[in-house]
């Protein structure tokens, strides 16, 4: 049931702090243990998904790739012919899929093993059809989804992504055990953030989401792990709210896509407290002088810098990169929600999707 909400996806955004600490406390140290050992086994990592998984999966390469210096690449799942010829015997293919049911992941995750991959799924689904036919699984604990719209389903594979990143980091000596244990305290604070993050932006997002109703197009930009971040922000807009929104490294606005922009054009950038701040606060300014309306997303160290530039401030925590997405997404999941509501669609049921696809 919905539990007096209007709709299952305010539900289950609201349900992201529960969701995170069942998937905590489901975590298998003996599942996880088994998973490490292949990953450190495999010359090179794949990570595969589509839509929010996708997304999912890329924040969890950017951990594996900039935190561990591990050999990562991350497709979207229907593109997997491009690397079947580079899999070797043993290699490890990471397969994220929340129904553990999308045809286009089961075949990529067929095709991978029969090369001689190690399969490693991440899904919400016990015994679906890619954690049957993979060689390990980490399940995520975030109890049923029925919004379409993934929600508690992405930030409990960012989680499980986190920590795998984590383990594998002190077992190959890039964390030390001190680094891993505060890395591992600050990920069980994750829950009680995300429900601070929800009491204090949720009503000025609902207020946000008036004006956003009317626009016709929306950038959501961001750098380094705010990238895929902002990738993922952008599907929910489109996918529930029919709002093109489109989703670059921040870095890229001059190449290109700031040809499109006028004034009151909504940019949503995602500032995270890492070394992209300041380049970010030149992305803004770049916006700015083009009269863009923009939203900002600010941990609240940098909120004094970045405010004046701003037509929407949303006040973040100053937490470390490596956990801001799972923080960060909410205000924009909420967003997309009461967009969708304003401009009077059902964001449970959006046109044209369905939640598993399982025919190619
Ligand atoms: C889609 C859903 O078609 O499948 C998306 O509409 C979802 O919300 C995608 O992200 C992938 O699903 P799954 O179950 O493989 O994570």
């Amino acid at each position: 049931s919905k539990e007096g909400y209007p709709h299952f996806m305010l539900k289950e955004i609201h349900e992201q702090p529960l969701a995170i600490n069942s998937t905590l406390a489901g975590i298998e140290e003996g599942a996880f243990n088994k998973v490490v050992n292949a990953i450190l086994d495999s010359r090179k990592i794949l990570i595969i998904g589509a839509g929010t998984s996708y997304h999912a999966g890329l924040v969890g390469d950017y951990l594996l790739t900039s935190m561990l210096g591990l050999d990562t690449h991350t497709l979207i799942s229907s593109e997997y012919r491009k690397y079947l010829n580079a899999v070797n015997d043993g290699d490890t293919v990471i397969a994220i899929s929340q129904s553990g049911e999308t045809i286009d992941t089961l075949v990529a995750v067929r095709a991978f093993k029969e090369r001689g991959a190690k399969i490693i799924a991440i899904s919400n689904v016990i015994d679906s059809a890619i954690p049957r036919e993979s060689n390990y699984v980490l399940y995520t604990r975030a109890g049923p989804e029925i919004g379409v719209a993934a929600t508690k389903t992405f930030t409990t594979q960012l989680t499980v992504l986190t920590i795998l990143a984590l383990k594998i980091g002190v077992a190959t000596g890039k964390l030390t055990t001190n680094e891993y244990r505060s890395a591992m305290d600050m990920i069980g604070k994750i829950p009680g953030l995300l429900q601070n993050v929800i009491t204090k932006t949720e009503g000025k997002v609902k207020a946000l989401s008036e004006h956003m109703s009317k626009k016709q197009s929306a950038y959501y930009l961001g750098r380094g792990i705010g990238v895929p971040l902002s990738m993922e922000g952008a599907l929910k807009l489109k996918e529930i709210a029919y709002i093109h929104a489109e989703a670059y490294p921040a870095g890229e606005s001059k190449h290109g896509p700031i040809a499109l922009v006028e004034e009151n054009y909504p940019v949503v950038f995602s500032i995270l407290d890492d070394d992209n701040a300041d380049a970010m606060l030149g992305n803004v300014m770049e916006m700015k002088a083009r009269d863009a309306y923009i939203i900002g997303l600010v941990p609240d160290k940098y909120v004094g810098k970045f405010r004046e530039l701003l037509n929407v401030t949303l006040e973040m925590p100053s937490i470390d990169y490596r956990v801001a997405p799972v923080i960060y997404i909410v205000p924009m999941q909420l967003l997309a929600y009461y967009t969708a509501v304003a401009r009077g669609y059902d964001p449970d049921k959006p046109r044209n999707l369905a939640k598993t696809v399982t025919v190619e």
